[in-house]
């Protein structure tokens, strides 16, 4: 167990970075396993990378982080399967930089598929996305990409592949951005990154979902006592019953530990880097108080519990009141299953508890995004106002998703129904967006390239607080009304984050270049004396 434990060591941050790295050996191609190794590793002198066929020599930029993906078998639940993995690493290494950094990360393709990275949350120039056919074409075999952009936030935020179903074998991890200055004081800060993970290939799901192949336990109704949503009285729909889930780079057999003193200030950076999994969150004995959610400031708010739809993110503030061993829960929704951490201090052995909190009566849900508040005033530069109102829908009896009637053309959509229909826009459009879920599901709504407001209460669009967030869950029935800035032209998707949603369709393309700016600019006239 204590290969994965992370010893904190006093306040500072980066010593607690720094022993993180220490207790996770990366097995990292070359001498470029992070800033640190790397330098460290060459006397200062840095060692022109080799990057094949890109850039020359010394004038080469040097990554900070190289990221070799490999076909590699892996258990983490005891039954080996063809993984698809990072360094060797399940999941992925975190990727950690500072605001204001330059990203540099060197993608080394080792397989004989095509694959894509995505950084999640990340305001990127539209061609550093990672989305295949859309951005960029993919990673061939054996091909390596060098990913550059300067860095415009802070915050949590993950990356995961984009391509096809690689993302649930394992092509995924954390990605953390520090701010330069921090609005709050805490002597650690933990990444709690959470994925479910399959023991066969999930290349069966779709397939044995629409009865085309023989159906495995991982397609079957699941039993038991199974959470629903707080409030809501049907029960909460999966598509996968997954066998078990990873809290970082722990399992229950094996769970992930992190050692502290009472009374230290804990920043717990909460990411659901599940696949197709929401999980309701605790931690046993404390209450947290969320402080970010999405790599955006929120007005405290202190919960007992919180539900995380599939790719959101909730940075909280926990002090550890008393010496002990708390089990930090991530219980999943509409299954009977759970994957548990330890947070101990020091002087306790860490013992995790396997029994499934009880949350009957207990707030902490997805219709407590009422309760997020910006800090600071989110309204919108005065611009046009572009309003859509997309309906989230499907075709059950096929397993169909869509996105206001259209079925983008992904992996199991057949010809026959496939559409890109682009979403059109302009720059400088004030983009409002209505979603209504006309399904028995909840999707976790997905915009690449941007944050936008989400408002507490639908149609207040006045709202001065509202919300930034990259991702938001629509639970089955509800509305959801959010609004974006269209500053940063290309072509950006919009989909479901539950992958295989998104594989049958539930997404769609906003586009918009820069022809409103050279307009504007042959509109100024430049008198000369
Ligand atoms: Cu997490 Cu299309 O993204
Ligand atoms: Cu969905």
């Amino acid at each position: 167990m204590h290969e994965k434990d992370q010893k904190g060591k006093g306040p500072s941050r980066r010593a607690v970075i720094s022993a993180g790295a220490a207790a996770l050996p990366l097995a990292i191609a070359g001498s470029y396993a992070s800033r640190s190794t790397a330098d460290a590793s060459s006397n200062g002198k840095a060692a022109p990378p080799t990057l094949a066929g890109t850039r020359a020599g010394a004038l080469a930029p040097r990554p900070d982080y190289v990221f070799s993906v490999d076909k590699q078998e892996s258990a983490p639940l005891g039954v080996p399967v063809e993984a698809l993995l990072v360094n060797g690493q399940n999941p992925g290494p975190e990727i950690r930089y500072r605001e204001g950094d330059m990203f540099r990360v060197l993608l080394q393709n080792k397989m004989d598929v095509p694959m894509t990275v995505h950084w999640h949350g990340l305001i990127v120039p539209n061609w550093m996305d990672g989305v295949p056919e859309i951005t960029q074409l993919p990673i061939g075999p054996k091909q390596s990409f060098f990913v550059e952009y300067p860095i415009v936030q802070a915050g949590s935020y993950w990356y995961h592949s984009h391509f096809e179903l690689q993302e649930q074998s394992g092509l995924r991890g954390p990605f953390v951005i520090e701010e330069k200055r921090p609005a709050y004081d805490y002597d650690h800060d933990v990444t709690c990154f959470a994925a479910d993970w399959l023991n066969q290939s999930p290349a069966g799901i779709v397939p044995q979902i629409r009865g085309e192949q023989p159906q495995t336990e991982a397609v079957k109704e699941p039993t038991g006592d199974l959470y629903n949503l707080p409030g809501a009285n049907k029960p909460f729909n999966v598509d996968v019953n997954y066998p078990g889930f990873l809290l970082n780079a722990g399992s229950n057999k094996d769970p992930w530990t992190f050692a502290c003193k009472a009374g230290d200030r804990l920043r717990l950076r909460l990411i659901n880097g599940s696949t197709a999994t929401t999980f309701r969150v605790a931690l046993d004995g404390h209450e947290m108080t969320i402080i970010e959610t999405d790599g955006n400031p929120c007005e405290p708010v202190t919960v007992d519990n919180l539900t995380i739809c599939t790719a959101e993110r909730y940075d909280v503030l926990v002090t550890i009141k008393e010496s002990g061993s708390f089990s930090l829960h991530w219980a999943c929704l509409g299954q009977a299953n759970q994957v548990v951490g330890v947070i101990h201090t020091g002087d306790v052995k860490p013992v995790p508890n396997f029994e499934r909190p009880d949350f009957s009566g207990r707030a902490g849900g997805l219709p407590d995004y009422a309760a997020l508040r910006s800090p600071y005033d989110t309204t919108l530069p005065e611009g046009p106002i572009k309003t859509f109102e997309l309906e989230l829908g499907g075709m059950m009896q096929k397993y169909l998703w869509s996105l206001s009637g259209k079925y983008y053309p992904e992996l199991y959509v057949p010809e026959s129904v496939a559409e890109n229909v682009p979403l059109n826009i302009e720059y400088g459009d004030r983009v409002r967006v209505r979603l209504t879920n006309k399904t028995m599901m909840v999707h976790p709504m997905h915009l690449h390239g941007h944050f936008f407001r989400l408002l507490a209460k639908p149609g207040n669009w006045g709202q001065g607080n509202a919300a930034m967030k990259d991702t938001v869950g629509v639970a089955p029935g509800q509305h959801v009304d959010f609004e974006f800035l269209a500053d940063n032209p290309g072509h950006w998707f919009f989909h479901c984050h539950n992958l295989y949603h998104l594989a049958a369709g539930m997404a769609r393309v906003f586009h918009y270049g820069i022809n409103r700016v050279f307009a504007r600019a042959q509109e100024v006239t430049v008198t000369c004396p």
